[in-house]
């Protein structure tokens, strides 16, 4: 068995921080939200790894080659570059070559799922396994902005609802219906055998000019292939929605093992409580951390407060003020702000610093580079 997981793509919904790095780079308490990705393929022990990558290819490798040693040393990792975002069914027709005939997990690289693979994959890749094609559902606000699932109703003797263990029938499926019907959407997280690549072979562009990956899986379905569903239990994030990033960055500050880095600098008037890591060489000056935080390498805190569910990168500099429930991404200086800073997203190289402020609250989303003047009250 084999993963693919899909990093190309423009990323054009996470502006202004996309414009100058991909948005599978964005990291989720310190670490790229493709790594989780990765990691969760070798978690349910696939070791050959493919990545369909755009114009963003020569970042994305350096970054994912420099990780390289901290995965299991049989980790094989393939880059496989899409000439233009033409959707997933293109991607996945880019990566026949690499996949052969090995049925496949495909990953879209910006989701983050909260459940280990390990026992779908199992099933999936047992010698006679019936199905062509399986996939995760999960309930969503918004229908409209996904693929959508209409279910076979369940047989009389077999009354288990979606949610229980047993795989049911896919009926019928829709990208983006105007007219949704249901709420259960597809996960970015697909179970494939080869069949797949006759069905993106067959299929036409859709209205918005891509081969989509829920018109294949449709004509599996309608060839009379067999495709299955079933609902993911743990928690699912598309962080390709800006919305969603901070969401997605609690769930994963949630679930970290406190841990504080012997290079790391605290000095004693500075207080850490709940679960709170500290990465190398960090400095903590008169400082109060609730966690869950994560404070980056090389990182510097004066006299401030971070609150949970923030993650600072690193070489950042936070002085004199608070902040919480917040990313701020490397290389930036947040000082001498009046009031709590929260639900914000600083990017790469930006400074915040106090000018004047009115209505008295902090929420900012600032691409990288940017420059923010805060009045005084
Ligand atoms: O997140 C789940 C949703 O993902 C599903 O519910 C939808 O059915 C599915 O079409 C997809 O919708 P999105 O509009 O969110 O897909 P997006 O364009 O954001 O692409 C998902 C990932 O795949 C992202 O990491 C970029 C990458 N990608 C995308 C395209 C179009 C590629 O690598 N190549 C591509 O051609």
């Amino acid at each position: 068995m084999k993963g693919l997981i899909l990093s190309g793509g423009k990323g054009t919904r996470l502006r202004p921080l996309t414009y100058t790095r991909a948005k599978q780079l964005l990291p989720l308490a310190n670490k790229p939200v493709l790594f989780y990705a990765i990691e969760s393929l070798l978690e349910a022990g696939i070791r050959d790894i493919g990545i369909i990558v755009g114009d963003t290819f020569a970042e994305i490798e350096a970054t994912v080659r420099e990780a390289q040693s901290s995965w299991p040393e049989d980790t094989k990792i393939t880059f496989i570059q899409q000439d233009a975002p033409l959707g997933l069914a293109h991607a996945v027709k880019t990566a026949q070559p690499f996949l052969g005939d090995d049925r496949f997990v495909m990953f879209l690289g910006d989701n983050l799922i909260g459940e280990s693979l390990a026992e779908r994959v199992r099933e999936f890749d047992a010698p006679g396994c019936p199905y062509r094609c399986h996939i995760l559902l999960a309930e969503v606000e918004d229908p409209s902005q996904f693929g959508i699932a209409e279910l076979e109703p369940m047989p009389a003797h077999n009354p288990a609802p979606v949610d229980a263990p047993a795989l049911v029938r896919v009926r019928r499926l829709i990208e983006k219906p105007k007219r949704p019907p249901s709420n259960l959407a597809l996960v970015g997280v697909y179970f494939f055998d080869p069949t797949i690549f006759t069905a993106a072979d067959a299929i036409r562009p859709s209205t918005r000019g891509e081969l989509e990956i829920t018109d294949a899986i449709q004509w599996l379905i309608d060839a009379g292939h067999d495709v299955r569903a079933q609902r993911l239990s743990g928690y699912w994030i598309d962080t390709g929605k800006m919305e969603d990033i901070l969401d997605a960055n609690r769930q994963v500050l949630l679930n970290m093992t406190e841990s504080i880095a012997p290079t790391a600098r605290i000095s004693e008037d500075s207080s850490l409580t709940g679960i709170v890591v500290i990465e190398d060489g960090a400095v903590i000056e008169n400082s109060v951390i609730r966690g869950p935080a994560i404070i980056g390498a090389r990182t510097t805190l004066r006299n401030a407060y971070v609150g949970p569910f923030t993650s600072i990168y690193h070489d950042v500099v936070i002085e004199t003020c608070e902040i919480e429930f917040s990313i701020v991404l490397e290389h930036s200086v947040v000082s001498n702000v009046r009031g709590r800073i929260e639900e914000s997203l600083i990017g790469r190289h930006a400074e915040v610093h106090t000018s004047a402020l009115k209505p008295r609250a902090h929420k900012l989303m600032l691409g990288d580079h940017s420059r923010v003047g805060i009045l005084p009250s």
